[in-house]
């Protein structure tokens, strides 16, 4: 295994199942360590900056907190308040921020401007959401399934919804080096890129897990172990869309009729933010506009499993911490 000191994390892809496996140890150690409130605060001293060109809760918060508990201090660049693309390329802004910091995170919108942030900074980068890939959360989401089941490997997971996007692309690579059975289900033009499939399927073979693509919501949905969503219209994609998307994809919302032709212990999983209810400012205009009381799930549906959506979200600060721990070098291995 390579070390993880002074890697970038811009997407799994780059990342063997073993490195993956490490970051998940990592992560559930922090997570005991926090928990019995010992100190971990190994990273003093060191500073990072953390950008944001699209909105966030989560991410932001696990960045933040997970920075201060290892020790370090966070700078917040929102692009309104920067130079950041209006006066200053990715490239120069990359090389400024290098010789003051010592990680980076970026939130935003094509993978090349992570991966160009990453060329010219000289510290580590960790991609915090792109419209390709969002891998942070990927950790998350399979410390999650590793709680409730004690091990990832060799569990259903079906992810119903626009699956060609950050979310779907990022749990496909996830659970092919894992060994999970990813099912992405959606019409066909919302299936991942094929060139992704493909490098998924040879990842899959190895690991022993497996990539079903489909089109039949029942079908795919018969004895899974998670079934996982996420919004319909991503950060970043003009409202024109969401007409065509929930005429396309409301086949494909979580109900509770899917959720009882899955396993047993099935949980219901999402990143976050979700659209179940009129709580939402989107919500409750596209609701009263198309006449649904909900969007990608329904809200018996996400009440029914708020605790493993929760956990899920508790643990993105967990796994970043892991993330920034294991690629700034933090001495203490997982105990
Ligand atoms: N899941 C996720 O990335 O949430 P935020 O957009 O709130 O960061
Ligand atoms: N696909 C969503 C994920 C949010 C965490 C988006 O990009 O908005």
């Amino acid at each position: 295994m390579k070390s993880l000191k002074d890697r970038n994390f811009l997407t799994l892809k780059d990342f063997s199942p073993d490195e993956i496996r490490l970051f998940l140890d990592l992560a559930a150690s922090f997570k005991k360590l926090k928990k019995f409130r010992i100190p971990h605060d190994g990273l003093r001293g060191r500073n990072i900056a953390l950008i944001f060109e699209k909105t966030s809760t989560r991410t932001r918060c696990s960045f933040e907190v997970a920075a201060h508990d290892l020790g370090m201090q966070t700078t917040y660049l929102d692009p309104q308040a920067s130079q950041l693309g209006k006066k200053e390329s990715i490239a120069d802004t990359a090389s400024v921020l290098g010789r003051m910091f010592d990680g980076i995170e970026y939130r935003g919108f094509e993978q090349a401007r992570v991966e160009c942030l990453a060329k010219y900074a000289g510290v580590p980068v960790w991609n915090g959401l792109t419209n390709e890939y969002h891998p942070t959360q990927i950790l998350a989401d399979m410390l999650t399934v590793r709680e409730y089941f004690g091990e990832e490997k060799g569990r259903k997971f079906v992810y119903m919804g626009d699956a060609r996007y950050n979310m779907g692309n990022s749990l496909m690579i996830g659970c092919a080096k894992l060994g999970l059975h990813f099912t992405a289900c959606a019409p066909e033009k919302y299936y991942p890129d094929a060139g992704l499939v493909e490098e998924c399927k040879a990842w899959a073979q190895e690991s022993g897990g497996s990539i079903t693509l489909t089109e039949d919501a029942l079908e795919a949905a018969r004895d899974a172990d998670v079934i996982y969503t996420d919004v319909w219209v991503s950060m970043g994609e003009p409202d024109e869309v969401w007409e065509e998307r929930i005429r396309e994809l409301n086949p494909y919302k979580v109900t509770i009729e899917l959720m009882n032709r899955a396993s047993e212990n099935a949980i219901f999983m999402h990143c976050l933010p979700a659209f179940h209810d009129y709580e939402t400012e989107i919500g409750k205009k596209m609701g009263e506009r198309f006449d649904f009381r909900d969007l990608e799930v329904t809200d018996e549906v996400f009440q029914k499993y708020r605790k493993p959506v929760f956990d899920e979200a508790e643990n993105r600060m967990h796994t970043i911490k892991a993330v920034m721990a294991a690629t700034l070098g933090y001495e203490i291995i997982a105990r």
